[in-house]
């Protein structure tokens, strides 16, 4: 045979698609293929010949595209032409007798009357819509507000379940929406997270958030490699609908090869629906999906129609959500585990057991107060379950099953990681090891160390952190000064460019102020305005590494808690050591402007809000001079705030500060107020001192 004309390739190429589309849906939404694996490689071999030979007859809708499209920047929004809808929840029977109750008294029935509902499971996946055209997927979009989702049609292109050209004579409108539910099945989940462990990735905490991650990824080939999976319950359109009944939609979208949600089943009046909602409880563990509940719907459409929907939910459907699932076991041990955020946690380490779809071993007794209160022993017997689904808590402790040598926990005093000080502080339910510079906290005390208003390193995201720290690379703060740009380059994802640039980025960082520095240590109760403070008032480094909390709590603005922490963290010699070494590797900044020169009352103490453009710095020089003098720059205004400094295309904002009655001013006059307007390049004044002294 030869090479097919232009109008034969078009043709071939169009049945080539259909007949893969068909043994797509054959293999994978009936399960049942009808041709061997080398038959359904050939087809599609073929057709990726023909559309290598006649790149102009490619679509995004043929079989061939479903392994990912080029990556996006961001997704497009697309608006819903109906709103996706939210379902109220039922959490016994009685919730369900109610709902039942309701809908006869809005339908004017009477108490004996018998309602046709239908029961289905709810998929614990993502909402989604999509758009078909004369026979054709045209768009695919995430839930979003329910209003306007995202486009993300090239990851749902990937879902080989998903038909992209329907069969013909089914009598379906020109255009419509269908609604279901994507998701991750609980093997494929534990294929990804296996997958990533090994790539040293954040795991997934479950099938929902992995699903999640995968829609909205950018790179649609990242989504073809994971096995999402769809089912669809609604169809919505300005059309006619060939179909007068919940279950006949679901026949409809059956015979227009979409993969439903089985099984949809019927119930005739509220205590059958009682009854299957109760069996699922018992049933609904052994699928391979997530399944947080049941939906009960009223099955016939009219009906539907004429019960209508209140506050954005319908009042002909209800979720019937399941009693979260129990088990009991021992608890071994219970060990202090250290937290990025230095928060000291009791962790029960408990005989393996099944709970929802996996094997536990571990759960969070949250701090010592909940210890306490539950009372819960080394050697106890405990029922657990999963909060939110997720991460497993001990509920109850079983007393009656107590022999009498069960061991009281004690917090640790010394962090089990670092060996520094476990402090809790009044009035705190969290212990936290007072360390700032434990290495357990290190990847989040690097990531506030480089971020914009701190050190301000462009390119240290927490991938790079990552690394940098799992590579033994950082151990300190300091250790960033240290990196060479082998060190560097040798990292995954980082091409020779941007080692060069975050070197760079690195060395740039070097040139800061003191009030950045002190809020890039991440010392308790430092933010970036307390840190200002106290750059200013001290002055020096030198001063405020040894001041006395004394000292430190006489100043304007700094309390006891904060003086206690500041003072706390600079008596610790491995603080010490630590600004020796920064000091060493050449960090410089500009003196901070110092006490004397702030007596500047129209500013000290008081709450600015920059808003509109303004023309003679930036929005940060104007904070940052606020700031320089004693006064507070906010985001947003509130009775709290005593001015508001309104440039060009000022809106919401000056909109409320004149409605609170707060003092508006131009820029000009904020300058002019200032009794020595500052250049505007140089708003703290320039005494370049260097750190080493
Ligand atoms: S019907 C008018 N059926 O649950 C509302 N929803 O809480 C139409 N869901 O946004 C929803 N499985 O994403 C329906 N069998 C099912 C479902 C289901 C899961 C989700 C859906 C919806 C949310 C409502």
């Amino acid at each position: 045979m030869g090479q097919p004309d232009d109008g034969g390739a078009a043709a071939r190429i169009e049945q080539l698609r259909r007949l893969i589309e068909y043994h797509n849906h054959r293999y994978y939404v009936l399960d049942a293929p009808e041709i061997a694996d080398h038959e359904y490689d050939a087809l599609f071999r073929e057709l990726q010949d023909l559309e290598a030979s006649h790149p102009e007859l490619v679509t995004p809708n043929s079989p061939t595209q479903r392994v990912g499209a080029p990556p996006v920047e961001s997704f497009a929004p697309a608006p819903h032409a109906f709103p996706m809808l939210s379902l109220a929840n039922a959490f016994d029977a009685n919730d369900l007798r109610e709902f039942d109750a309701r809908c006869k008294r809005m339908l004017g029935m009477g108490p004996e009357a018998i309602i046709e509902y239908t029961v289905e499971a709810k998929i614990d996946g993502l909402g989604i819509s999509l758009t078909y055209e004369q026979g054709h997927f045209v768009r695919g979009a995430t839930r979003g507000d329910g209003t306007t989702g995202e486009d993300v049609s090239a990851n749902l292109r990937t879902i080989r379940a998903i038909p992209t050209i329907l069969p013909d004579g089914l009598g379906l409108p020109s255009s419509f929406e269908v609604r279901g539910e994507v998701f991750l099945s609980k093997t494929e989940f534990a294929r990804i997270n296996a997958e990533r462990g090994i790539e040293g990735l954040p795991l997934f905490a479950n099938p929902r958030n992995a699903a999640a991650g995968t829609i909205r990824q950018l790179d649609s080939s990242v989504a073809a490699r994971r096995r999402l999976q769809a089912r669809f319950y609604d169809i919505r359109s300005d059309g006619r609908i060939p179909a007068s009944t919940q279950l006949e939609v679901v026949e409809l979208l059956r015979s227009a090869h979409f993969p439903t949600n089985d099984p949809t089943q019927m119930a005739l009046g509220v205590e059958e629906v009682v009854r299957l909602c109760g069996e699922a409880e018992h049933t609904h563990s052994a699928l391979d999906f997530a399944v947080d509940g049941m939906v009960v719907k009223v099955n016939s459409l009219a009906l539907q129609a004429e019960l209508g929907q209140v506050s954005r939910s319908p009042r002909w459907a209800i979720a019937y959500k399941f009693p979260p699932e129990r088990a009991r076991t021992r608890v071994l041990r219970i060990v202090a585990q250290v937290g990025r955020t230095g928060a000291v946690t009791p962790v029960a380490e408990m005989e393996p057991v099944f709970l929802d779809g996996s094997t536990v071993s571990r759960a969070t007794l949250h701090n010592e107060d909940e210890v306490r209160r539950k009372d819960v022993r080394i050697g106890d017997f405990v029922w657990i379950q999963k909060a939110g689904d997720i991460i497993p808590e001990v509920v109850e402790v079983d007393v009656a099953a107590r022999s009498g040598d069960e061991q009281e926990f004690a917090m640790p005093a010394e962090c089990p990681v670092c060996g520094g000080a476990v402090v809790r502080e009044e009035g705190e339910a969290v212990a936290r090891c007072s360390n700032p510079l434990c290495v357990a906290k290190l990847k989040t005390g690097l990531q506030h160390f480089a971020s914009r208003r701190a050190m301000d390193i462009d390119g240290l995201g927490p991938a790079i952190i990552e690394q940098l720290v799992d590579r033994g690379l950082v151990r300190d703060f300091a250790d960033l000064y240290q990196l060479t740009h082998e060190q560097l380059a040798g990292l995954d994802r980082m091409a020779g460019k941007s080692a060069a640039n975050l070197l760079a980025a690195i060395e740039a960082s070097k040139r800061t102020s003191l009030a950045r520095l002190v809020f890039a240590l991440g010392i308790r109760h430092v933010g970036e305005h307390v840190a200002d403070v106290l750059a200013s008032h001290m002055g020096s480094l030198e001063r405020l590494r040894s001041a006395t909390e004394d000292e430190l709590s006489s100043i304007h603005e700094i309390g006891p808690q904060i003086a206690a922490s500041v003072a706390g963290f600079f008596a610790d010699p491995r603080a010490q050591a630590l600004l020796d070494r920064l000091v060493a590797a050449g960090l410089t900044w500009e003196e901070a402007r110092s006490t004397s020169n702030m007596e500047d009352a129209f500013i000290a103490g008081k709450t600015f809000v920059f808003t509109g453009k303004l023309e003679h710095m930036t929005r940060e020089e104007a904070e940052a001079l606020v700031r320089s003098r004693g006064g507070r720059a906010a985001s947003s205004v509130s009775a709290k705030t005593h001015c508001v400094v309104a440039g060009p295309g000022a809106g919401s904002k000056l909109d409320k500060a004149r409605e609170l009655g707060i003092e508006v001013m131009s820029e000009d006059e904020f300058l002019s107020k200032l009794g020595s307007p500052p250049d505007a390049d140089n708003p703290t004044g320039p005494h370049q001192q260097s750190l080493a002294f």
